[in-house]
């Protein structure tokens, strides 16, 4: 822990766990720091980053005129994987939100680090701890695969639990939108808010919301069902001669939870296809679908049986 604060009041980057994916984090008012993040993802300056707070008091550190039914949400989801996009306060530094009067802020649910938020003084700015468009880090061992030469430490706390990244909804913006499902089902904070909230029908705004992103090497084909999936494997023999099959449309936590590690492992094993089915869009499912499709880029999908 001592290690940790050190180095990030260092100016120094630290991969942290999280409940959803490991984070490349770095002290929010050290420019340095936070310049450093960019470097090492190779992500453009404009992709803004997600503000992590030990608690709810530091809330008004980093945002104002906060939306009565965002203060209610965060209330009821943090710690955890919500993320809430707001008004920034100016103190937090145009660098660390790419240029934008907004602010996206999250509790998460990783006692070390909100307790290192707690000990540094200071809020972490992180993204994902992986290469940008890349596939994102569910262990300290991804993170170590990917960014070992240029991450200062590495925080082991196991594979994180939810597995995919956090819910961002929109506040700054009246209704407030959907910018990416996430590990809290979109259905879960509608029934907390007793409305419904809109997919963002604005430009690309968030990262994740561009067409390629979170991809393996392998290509990946999305089907709906599994006998679509047997029936796809049969059809690329002559094409493949690795070929596998993911799905766990099952048990959709677990879906989420061993995503990321199923498409790593895809390419440890040089799989040339991996056929994945999509799980329905509702629950879980949203965010499991989305980052397939992504995973996927454009064009791959079968029409739907
Ligand atoms: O679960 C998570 O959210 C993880 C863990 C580490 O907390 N973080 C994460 O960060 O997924 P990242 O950088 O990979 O994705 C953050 C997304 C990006 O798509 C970014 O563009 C969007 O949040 N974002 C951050 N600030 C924003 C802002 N001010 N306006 C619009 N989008 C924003
Ligand atoms: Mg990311």
């Amino acid at each position: 822990m001592n290690l940790a604060v050190q180095i990030l009041a260092n100016g120094g980057l630290v991969a942290i766990p999280t409940e959803t994916v490991y984070g490349l984090g770095a002290a929010i008012n050290n420019e340095v720091a936070v310049a450093k993040i960019f470097t090492v993802k190779g992500r453009p300056h404009n992709h803004p980053l997600i503000v992590h707070l030990a608690h709810l008091e530091q809330l008004h550190l980093v945002a104002h005129n906060i939306h009565p039914d965002a203060v209610r949400l965060a209330h009821a989801c943090w710690p955890g994987p919500l993320t809430l996009l707001l008004q920034r306060n100016e103190n937090v530094s145009m660098s660390v939100t790419g240029g934008r009067d907004t602010v996206a802020v999250r509790i998460p649910d990783n006692a070390f680090t909100r307790q290192l938020i707690v000990n540094l003084g200071s809020p972490i700015a992180a993204p994902s701890a992986n290469r940008f468009g890349k596939v994102s880090p569910t262990t300290a061992q991804h993170v170590c695969d990917d960014l070992q030469n240029d991450v200062d430490l590495i925080v082991d706390d196991g594979a994180s639990s939810i597995g995919v990244e956090s819910t961002i909804v929109d506040f700054s913006v009246s209704p407030p939108q959907l910018l990416r499902p996430g590990g809290i089902p979109i259905e879960d904070i509608e029934q907390i808010l007793g409305y419904t909230i809109r997919d963002t029908d604005g430009i690309s705004r968030a990262s994740g919301m561009l067409q390629n992103h979170y991809q393996p090497s392998c290509n990946v084909l999305l089907v709906h069902t599994d006998k679509e999936a047997q029936q796809l494997k049969v059809s690329l023999v002559s094409q493949y001669q690795l070929v596998r099959i993911l799905n766990r449309c099952d048990n959709l936590p677990l879906y989420a939870t061993l995503l990321y590690s199923d498409l790593r492992q895809a390419d440890a094993d040089q799989i040339q296809a991996l056929i994945a089915v999509l799980p329905e869009n509702k629950g879980l499912g949203a965010a499991i679908r989305d980052r397939l499709t992504k995973a996927a880029g454009s064009g791959t999908t079968l029409p739907a049986s």
